[in-house]
């Protein structure tokens, strides 16, 4: 049994968390629920019970075991630390620490061994990331990955509760022909919209968003030689983000087989039947814990290539759920304690 702090609990990505601690009925001893002085007071139903919201600050994790960590950046980068020195492990959502090369970047179908080690934080990878990896270690594993052109479409959730109520304003305003209110989370009208552009962008042209899936699968993958280029579009859906994948293989793979492979990988689901229009779909994914994958077919303008279409709920898989798998998985393994990997 383990004592576990939410940081961020009231966020969408912090409610996802608590509701998949109760569905998965993780070992709880004792739950913390954190965020900032505009919801400290307030309470919030986790596990079965009524718990108050706590202000976070740096005492907030004494006799705390696991936090999980879904606060923004630039709050794990501030309070993260603390929490290690008090003693207890942090699975981090942010993206504070994922290239710390001391950090392990960890999706339990993939590469669950980076996880032992730990030295008190393990990163849960960017949501796109996570389904994308998930689809493709089946492959890369059977025949190597040379090459990987995604584009993704992605959910308005992932930018958090305020942005989904932006989408929900705007849409209700123009559906009721009123001026479209102000963009403020979003750099244009998202409402009947799509933006390429998803965080910041840099100085390669590349936003942060497509950079992310760029070193993060180099670091899932421990392989840099991987070409990766991405682009990351925000469309006007709720939950679920879906990707569009161009995969390039070191020896060649006919969509029979892959379809085989990634039905038998944990956590897919194949759906890919385009005789009654089947695939995986956003709306669908919504809610549920697998990576989805459909449109598998062979890239006829190259050899050894392959397209697929994968969808997958960005607060569970894409956040929350990966960063409670993490967790079991640190508990089952007994690797909760920071280990010497000199010896
Ligand atoms: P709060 O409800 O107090 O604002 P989302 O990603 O949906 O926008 O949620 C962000 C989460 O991070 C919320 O739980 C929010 O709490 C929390 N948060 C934001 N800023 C802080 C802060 N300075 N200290 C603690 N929690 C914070």
């Amino acid at each position: 049994m383990v004592s576990v702090a939410v940081m961020g609990a009231t966020g969408a990505v912090g409610r996802e968390m608590l509701e998949i601690l109760g569905e998965r009925q993780f070992p709880l001893k004792h739950l913390r629920l954190l965020a900032s002085e505009r919801s400290a007071g307030s309470f919030l139903k986790a596990v079965g019970r009524t718990h108050q919201v706590e202000l976070l600050t740096a005492d907030s994790f004494k006799k705390i075991d696991v936090v999980l960590a879904s606060a923004g950046g630039s709050i794990s980068k501030q309070y993260v630390p603390a929490a290690v020195r008090s003693g207890a492990v942090v699975v981090d959502n942010t993206s504070a620490f994922r290239m710390d090369p001391n950090v392990p970047l960890v999706v339990p179908e993939v590469n669950p061994e980076a996880a032992e080690f730990h030295q008190g934080i393990i990163s849960n990878p960017n949501c796109s990331t996570i389904q994308m990896v998930v689809a493709l270690a089946p492959i890369h594993r059977a025949v190597g990955i040379r090459r990987i052109v995604v584009s993704t479409y992605q959910a308005t959730s992932g930018a958090g509760t305020a942005a989904v109520r932006e989408m929900e304003n705007q849409t209700h305003a123009l559906l009721n022909q009123k001026p479209c209110p102000n963009h403020v989370r979003f750099a244009h009208q998202i409402a009947f919209n799509a933006l390429p552009h998803i965080d910041v962008f840099l100085d390669n042209g590349y936003t942060k968003e497509e950079m992310k899936m760029v070193n993060e699968t180099h670091k899932i993958f421990q392989d840099n030689s991987i070409g990766i280029t991405a682009t990351a579009v925000r469309v006007p859906v709720y939950r679920g983000h879906s990707e569009s994948i161009n995969v390039e293989t070191d020896s060649p793979l006919n969509p029979a087989r892959a379809r085989e492979l990634l039905n038998q990988a944990p956590g897919i689901e194949v759906i890919d039947d385009p005789s009654v229009a089947a695939y995986p779909l956003a709306v669908d994914a919504a809610g549920r814990n697998a990576t989805y994958i459909g449109r598998v077919r062979k890239d006829e303008s190259r050899p050894n290539c392959l397209n697929l279409w994968c969808v997958s709920d960005n607060l569970r898989k894409g956040a929350a759920l990966n960063a409670i798998q993490i967790a079991e998985m640190l508990l089952e393994k007994n690797w909760l304690k920071q280990k010497d990997s000199s010896g």
